[in-house]
């Protein structure tokens, strides 16, 4: 298949839309990360995005929209609390988990009884929407890379397999949305993302973070989302996490001679250490660091590193999420340093 390349331009959004409407799929940039949308409410078009992902058919779909309304038709309640998240955060990074409609097709939730529902506030995702349809859209990577925050990491992983690539830049935010559930009695955070855990709670009181947000699943564990329980934003290097203050970690890294390795550090850091560096943004400016995160994992691969050793982030704010990502890119493996001095 020939993917075409499109413009962010009126004329070829309109192509775009015409393509999605005719059960193709497009992969759009958002304010997170590029997105590989189909009409939502197409079961043959999303299975497309499966298969083009070579993405695990259990693993449910978010649903984009354009404006407030859309939502009506494809949840079966919308109650007080999700009013007040859309009041505060859309359009914006944050997805929202409710009760599914009927007109939801089994391909998109696979098989739940709940629908996630984001409403992007990246301009050129919002105008294909308007034009198409609400659409269904995972992260426009294959399977367990990285999630592509370039036009360049879409063809790098979708040239060929799917009908056309809007090119939008690069993505502002660099991590996928922050998911919560108001399908339980206690809201639960599922993924962290560019709106906190601190904003959530805010908003709407009460909020328990889900276990996987910084675990791996207990032998047996149900995952509250179905993402969590595979292998996810890995580079093919491996990635260890190092957990400690600076003099120990330069003194960790500084020992290592083998000349396939890398460190994934702050700015800071940069000048203290002797193997090849690749920085991820000043140590305290976590959105920094989620803008960079995906970027520096593929740079590691194309860099042909196959060892990459990475800083423990912080756990607040919007390094909630980096955390998240990264101690999944690294297979839950954390050195903590203050063991081996
Ligand atoms: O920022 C984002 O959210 C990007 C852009 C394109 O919007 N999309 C994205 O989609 O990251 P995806 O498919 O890569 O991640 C969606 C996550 C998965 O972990 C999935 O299991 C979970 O949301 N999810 C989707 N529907 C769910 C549901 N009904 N219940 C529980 N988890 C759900
Ligand atoms: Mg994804």
């Amino acid at each position: 298949m020939k993917t075409l390349i499109l413009s962010s331009d009126n004329e070829d959004i309109k192509k775009a839309a015409e393509i999605i409407k005719q059960g193709g799929i497009v992969a759009m940039p958002t304010e997170t990360v590029y997105g590989l949308a189909a009409d939502a409410l197409n079961g043959n078009a999303v299975r497309k995005i499966f298969e083009a992902k070579g993405r695990p058919m259990d693993n449910p779909l978010i649903v984009h929209i354009s404006d407030i309304s859309q939502i009506y038709q494809l949840v079966k309640e919308f109650p007080q609390r999700a009013e007040i998240l859309a009041e505060n955060f859309w359009p914006g990074p944050l997805t929202i988990i409710l009760p599914k409609s009927d007109i939801i097709p089994d391909e998109v939730s696979a098989g739940l009884d709940t629908v996630a529902i984001r409403f992007p506030s990246h301009e050129t995702a919002q105008r294909l929407i308007s034009l198409s349809a609400p659409l269904a859209a995972p992260s426009a990577n294959l399977s367990g890379s990285p999630s592509p925050t370039t036009l360049r990491h879409v063809r790098d992983d979708m040239n060929g397999r799917i009908d056309a690539i809007i090119d939008g830049g690069d993505c502002e935010v660099g991590v996928e949305s922050t998911v919560v559930t108001l399908a339980e009695n206690i809201p639960m955070l599922l993924r962290p993302g560019g709106i906190t855990a601190e904003q959530l709670h805010a908003a709407i009181g009460e909020l328990k973070i889900a276990n996987a947000v910084t675990n791996p699943l207990a032998d047996g564990e149900k995952a509250a989302s179905p993402g969590m329980k595979y292998k996810h934003y890995s580079p093919k290097a491996e990635v260890i996490l190092l957990d400690g203050e600076n003099a120990s970690f330069y003194r960790y890294i500084n020992k290592i001679t083998d000349s396939n390795t890398a460190v994934l550090c702050y700015n800071e850091d940069i000048k203290y250490i002797t193997l090849p560096s690749i920085p991820i943004g000043k140590k305290h400016d976590y959105s920094e660091q989620a803008h960079m995160l995906f970027t520096a994992l593929r740079k590691a691969d194309e860099m042909g590193f196959t060892a990459v050793y990475a800083r423990c982030p912080e756990k607040t704010g919007v390094g909630l999420a980096v955390y998240n990502r990264i101690i999944r890119a690294a297979g839950f493996n954390i050195i903590s340093l203050e063991d081996t001095d």
